[in-house]
């Protein structure tokens, strides 16, 4: 069968908004129980918008698609999260994020596809800002998470006026943007039921590039019962306006002796099941092409993991992230200046910031740290990347109200205080990977958390790991060389070096 030409990409009509600033005004609002919470989110309904780790929310407000007068940010809520095992399973905080469940032992084990599906999810910081709750309530088709979710029957948990209510993960979604959440309600958690005796799943992605939303993404869990599919689920992303769950293909398995000819049936009904569109990333034809591709691997694979003993966990689940530190409620009109203190570097600071004012303008105009560099301005390059506590933030997409009372370092405070080059530096100048001062101090604040979070990195996790920080002249071959070289200076010996 031949391509069908790609469409012409839409012109856009309207002129594109300043993605350096947020020019909307809203109120900042601070709850510190979720009691507190839910009464806010009911008293200004639709004008209101629960703020998690604000990658997908303030992109939209950036671009003007939406326009809250109130953010509630759940920053301070106590108890949503962490990952736990209890008795209906393992349960995830709507807080938690989803580098976390990526890396959390149990998820790893019991739910591989889950856990491939954060791994195949954008960059690391992204994965680190951004939350398995805010995945939900933005009801992106494109979704990664929710696939997998759906494939191992997980429930949301919501609390809202009425008290707490629960229903699958599948059933939240209404269509693109839009969830079955009313006024007052939030996510708190997902549950998922512990996995039956013979389960196999895998989770596939197809994407422009590596840190992109999918093309198609598909998540697929089989139960086995020596030959026979005894249960199967199907579910894709980004080929239906909700994520879908494919039952005709199912039905097509259930029951039926595993065989190359069934797995290709029900590939084809779910190719023929989806309900794809012509948009940016991709053509309705090449979804469904996809589709049946990824369908037929998928099950290949979790088919082939649900034969393997299963596997056990390496070490307990992660636990309950620490809490916020105790404080006031707080809420912050549009019109308001309030004086933020933070740690930048080492060094007290105060600065006086409107709720729609960026950490990245603060730094940079405020503080004259002129390190952190402006680039999209939407999460897509990672030349502003920071950190805040210890954790990657892209402070384009950090509300500066938001850094009260953290540590912020930034490329300015890697070397000593005597000046002496942080290993990383001394290695970038050593391996001729300082290739432009717009992209190295992003490069650098990556490589230094990678250095903490991963204790003996390969060259394909150094690779994975700074796959957002886009360089756009000369390639990573250098940048990979020179965070390799600076291991030994850290006390961690080199990998082979491959570039
Ligand atoms: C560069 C870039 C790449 C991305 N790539 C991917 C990708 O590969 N895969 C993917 O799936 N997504 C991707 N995203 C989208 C986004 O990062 C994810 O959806 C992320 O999980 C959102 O979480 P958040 O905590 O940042 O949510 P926020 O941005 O804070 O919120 C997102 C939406 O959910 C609502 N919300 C947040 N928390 C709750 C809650 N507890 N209960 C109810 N509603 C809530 C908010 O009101 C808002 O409408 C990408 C975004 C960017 C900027
Ligand atoms: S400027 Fe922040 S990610 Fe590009
Ligand atoms: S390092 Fe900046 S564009 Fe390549």
């Amino acid at each position: 069968m031949s391509n069908p030409p790609f469409p012409n990409n839409p012109i856009p009509s309207a002129p594109i908004p300043n993605t350096h600033i947020l020019s909307c005004e809203f109120d900042y609002l601070e709850p510190t129980s979720l009691e507190e919470a839910v009464a806010l989110l009911a008293r200004y309904g639709s004008q209101a918008r629960v703020l998690a780790g604000g990658t997908d929310l303030l992109v939209q407000m950036k671009m003007e698609r939406i326009v809250p007068h109130y953010l509630v940010s759940i920053g301070r809520l106590p108890g949503l999260g962490g990952i736990v095992l209890r008795d209906s399973g393992l349960w995830i905080g709507a807080r938690t994020p989803i580098r976390a469940v990526r890396n959390d032992p149990w998820v790893r084990a019991r739910y591989p596809a889950l856990a491939e599906a954060c791994a195949a999810f954008s960059t690391t910081q992204v994965q680190v800002m951004g939350t398995i709750g805010g995945n939900l309530g933005n009801a992106s088709p494109a979704s990664d998470t929710a696939p997998a979710l759906i494939a191992f029957d997980a429930e949301a948990i919501i609390r809202g006026p009425g008290g707490e209510r629960r229903m699958p993960v599948e059933d939240l979604f209404v269509g693109p943007g839009r969830t079955v959440l009313e006024a007052g309600e939030l996510i708190t958690a997902v549950v998922l039921p512990p996995p039956l005796e013979g389960t196999g799943s895998a989770f596939l992605k197809v994407a422009r590039v590596t840190a992109d939303l999918a093309k198609v993404n598909a998540a697929v869990r089989v139960v086995r019962q020596g030959n026979r599919i005894a249960d199967a689920r199907l579910v894709f992303g980004a080929v239906a306006p909700t994520p879908l769950r494919a039952r005709r293909a199912e039905a097509v398995l259930v029951g039926q002796d595993f065989s190359a000819e069934a797995m290709a049936e029900a590939a084809q009904v779910a190719a023929e099941e989806i309900a794809p569109i012509d948009d940016i990333r991709s053509t309705a034809w090449y979804r469904r092409e996809v589709t049946r591709v990824l369908a037929y691997d998928g099950l290949f694979r979790a088919w082939e993991r649900a034969d393997q003993p299963p596997v056990a966990p390496i070490g307990a689940p992660t636990g309950m992230i620490a809490e916020p530190p105790p404080g006031p409620s707080r809420h912050i009109p549009a019109d308001q200046e309030l004086e933020v203190r933070f740690v930048a570097n080492g060094e007290p600071c105060r600065v006086w910031v409107r709720p729609n004012e960026l950490l990245l303008n603060v730094l940079r105009e405020k503080l004259h740290l002129t390190g952190t560099k402006y680039g999209c301005g939407i999460g897509e390059c990672s030349a502003c990347t920071v950190q805040i506590d210890g954790r990657l933030a892209l402070a384009c997409l950090v509300l500066a109200v938001a850094a009260d009372g953290h540590h912020i370092l930034t490329v300015e405070g890697l070397a000593g205080k005597d000046g002496k080059l942080h290993p990383l530096q001394q290695s970038f100048i050593d391996h001729a990977a300082f290739q432009c001062g717009y992209c190295t101090p992003g490069m650098l604040m990556t490589a230094e958390a990678l250095l903490r979070e991963i204790p003996h990195p390969t060259e394909e996790d150094i690779r994975d790991y700074l796959k957002g920080n886009i360089c756009r002249c000369t390639g990573y071959a250098a940048t990979v060389r020179a965070v390799m070289n600076s291991l030994p200076l850290v006390g961690i010996p080199k990998p082979q070096v491959s570039t």
